[in-house]
Parts: C-alpha cells; structure tokens; sequence
C-alpha cells in the first residue's frame, strides 16, 4: 500500500468555499421554495463581453481547419496574448516587463497555489489574516505550515489586519522568507497606498524575502494613490512575483486564465547559498506539470485589451462596483459597519450584537435567506466579520440590502 502526503491529513474540515455550498445546498433542500441570494462567493454574475465571446467564436472556428487548428501551446501562452499583457498592463502604466517574465495559466487560484511547489519547505511564511484560504492551504499540502493549534498553524507568521490598524498589517516582527500579500484585497476589500506597499518591498529588498503579490482584483481600483502592480514600486522586481487573473477583470471563472510575472532579476537560494534565478525554475515547473491555457481562452484573453474589449468589460466593473456602493450605502443607514468595497468587489461587514462570523452566517441564511461567507473562515482575525460580494446581479443585490434593512435582528 503507498503511503499518504500526511500534510493533506492536517488540513481541518472542508476547503471555505466548499463548506459553504455544502451548508447552502442542505438549506435549500430543505428550503425548496426558498429565494436565496448569494452574496457569498466572489463569483461574476455578468455575461462574457461581446468583443471576448467574438474572439471565442473566431478561435473555435479555426480550430474546426485543418489548416488553421492548434495544438499545444507554447509553454508560457502564445506570443498573441504575452504581446497584449505586456503593452497594456504593464508598458501602459511606466512599467518595464518583458515577455520571458510572463506565465500564462489558468488561473491566479492554481498558480498562486502551485508556486511553493519551487520553494523550501524550510521557508518561513507569512499571511495575512485574514487572508485568502488558498495561501495558507497550499502552505500546509507543502509542509511549511507546522501544526494546527487554536486556529492557528504554528510555524506560520499571521500579520493581524483589524479595524484598529485599518486592515494595514505591520510589517513581521521577525524575519521571514516569504510575504503572501493580496491588494486589493480578498477578503477585506482594502487596499494598500504607494507609501504602504513601497515600506513591503523595502522589507523585501533588506530583508531578501520574497513578496507573492495577487492583484487578482486591480481592475476594481478607482483611487489613483492605490497601485495596480506592485513593480510601481522601485526594486519590486528583486523581490517580487505578481499574479493576475481575468476571472474578476473580464469575467473568466468559468472560462479559466490568468498569469503571473516572474522577474528574471528575482533570485532565491540554494541551501549552500548559492543563487539561482526563480524564472527559469518556474518556467521548468509549469513546463513539466502544465500544458498552458487553451487556444480559444487566450484569444477571449486577449480581446480583453482590444478598444471594444476594453470599454465592454469597464461596464462590467463599474456594475459591479455599482452593488457594491448599493450594499455599503445600505448597510451604513442602519448603523453597520463596513469596509472596502471602494476599490474592491467585497465589502467586509462587523457583525452586530458581537454575533460570531458563523452565527451570523447561520442567521442571515435562515432568516434572510442570504448567502455569505463568514469572516473567521478567513482566519482569526476575520472573527466578528462577514464577506458580502459585489458579484451578484444587481435587483438581486438591492433585494438582499432591503431585507437587511427590514430586519428585526
Ligand atoms: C472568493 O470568493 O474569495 C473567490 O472567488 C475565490 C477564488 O477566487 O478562488
């Protein structure tokens, strides 16, 4: 018989989200007439813009010829589509990366998950917290997390991100090898300023510890102080890698790309100290584990950045951040407390009557019959908070922001 990765065996319960649709679908067999709003995972309620399903249509057309099918693609995702990032998220805004740095994936989830697989189980890690479930999982499946005690994993390094500090974390208190950061951030939905991320990177730079930026939700930033990449801050490419995703640009979850940039000067080192260049063992990991985004997806990609591409999914965003404003403004007129949703899609919202995250998810399901997802399964610092999203559609959103108000809690 082989033997089990024991790291699997120390993950508690359920992945987050899982146990949610589990909790939601015993209420709805229960509940079969029940109108349920989710408000609950970040998942995009909008069609595909017109210029993306188009340029789904063309592809899949010369995938039906002969002389104009592909196979696979090319490790790193097609010239096409590296071409587009290149200018427009990065050349656009000042910043200088090249196409050798970019990984196209399917997603920021896989890769953001996938990346420890290039690192030392030695290395000391830090998160946010709360923070998105995925950093910290992935972390005990490849051993570094140490063992679970009071909701905590011992030999991770949480950085508490509270109404106190304005959901800022300070900086480690001791050195550490790697920074998960996520801004604008899930599940907060605040951001950092250029100020605040540039003492990370300097951290980084003096520390020689490596910075995993997800930017997963940059389209959302309408604040000019809040940056987009972190490589507007000098030095970022010594130290940083930085994933995007087009799930919550343009609307992909279900479609599946992403990318991530890997700076050829980022170095790490060996266990005799030797440096070696994070790129190209990246690009020998994805290379052998992964056979890139599909043909189709990176042209739907890359008609995110055509002129129509480009204005159809903003419409998209602003009617996401549209509910947003509906659910923050809402909220506030009955004296909650809320955060984020300027810059974001989420709004993070202090439970009343200092209910638990988990009670208050409970109720708000069963007396509201609105899905949401409790701030403590962020982490102990998400106690007290629930996470409200700005993906659904918008009548359903302003139903469930008028049952809250109506609500004799
Ligand atoms: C979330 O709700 O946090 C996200 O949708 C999860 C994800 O992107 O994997």
């Amino acid at each position: 018989m082989a033997f089990v990765n024991e790291n699997f065996l120390k993950l508690p319960g359920n992945y987050l989200f899982a146990e949610i649709a589990t909790r939601v679908a015993a209420y709805k067999t229960n509940h079969p007439s029940a109108s349920v709003i989710s408000l609950g995972i970040g998942d995009v309620t909008r069609p595909l813009a017109p210029a993306v399903i188009a340029a789904m249509q063309k592809a899949t057309a010369e995938m039906a010829s002969e002389g104009t099918m592909r196979g696979y693609s090319p490790d790193r995702g097609y010239p096409f589509l590296l071409d587009a990032i290149v200018k427009n998220d990065f050349a656009a805004h000042g910043i200088d990366v090249t196409q050798d740095e970019i990984f196209v994936s399917d997603g920021a989830k896989s890769d953001t998950g996938n990346f420890g697989d290039i690192l030392s189980a030695d290395n000391l890690v830090a998160v946010t917290d709360p923070v998105y479930p995925v950093y910290v999982d992935t972390n005990v499946m490849g051993g570094r997390a140490g063992e679970l005690k009071n909701s905590a994993w011992s030999c991770i390094q949480y950085l508490p991100c509270t109404a106190q500090n304005s959901f800022t974390p300070a900086l480690p208190t001791k050195r550490v090898d790697v920074i998960y950061l996520c801004y604008p951030n899930n599940p907060t939905g605040t951001t950092l300023s250029r100020a605040e991320l540039k003492k990370w990177v300097d951290y980084a730079l003096q520390n020689e510890t490596l910075i995993l930026f997800d930017a997963a939700y940059e389209a959302f930033i309408r604040e000019s102080d809040v940056p987009r990449s972190i490589y507007e801050i000098a030095g970022a490419k010594q130290v940083a890698v930085e994933f995007r995703s087009f799930s919550k640009t343009a609307g992909f979850t279900g479609v599946r790309c992403g990318y991530n940039v890997v700076p050829k000067e980022l170095l790490v080192k060996t266990a005799s100290g030797d440096k070696v260049a994070l790129n190209s063992i990246w690009k020998r990991r994805q290379a052998t584990k992964f056979n890139g985004a599909a043909y189709v997806v990176q042209r739907a990609a890359e008609a995110v950045y055509s002129p129509e591409g480009k204005q159809q999914v903003q419409e998209t965003i602003d009617y996401y951040l549209q509910n947003a404003g509906v659910i923050k403004t809402g909220l506030e007129s009955i004296g909650m407390k809320t955060y984020g949703g300027v810059n974001a899609p989420y709004i993070w919202v202090q439970t009343p009557n200092s209910y638990s995250s988990w009670e208050f998810f409970d109720r708000m399901l069963n007396e509201l019959q609105i899905v949401t997802t409790p701030g403590a399964g962020f982490g102990a610092s998400g106690e007290g908070f629930v996470r409200l999203t700005a993906f659904g559609k918008k009548a359903a959103t302003v139903e469930a922001v008028e049952r809250i108000k109506n609500w004799k809690l």
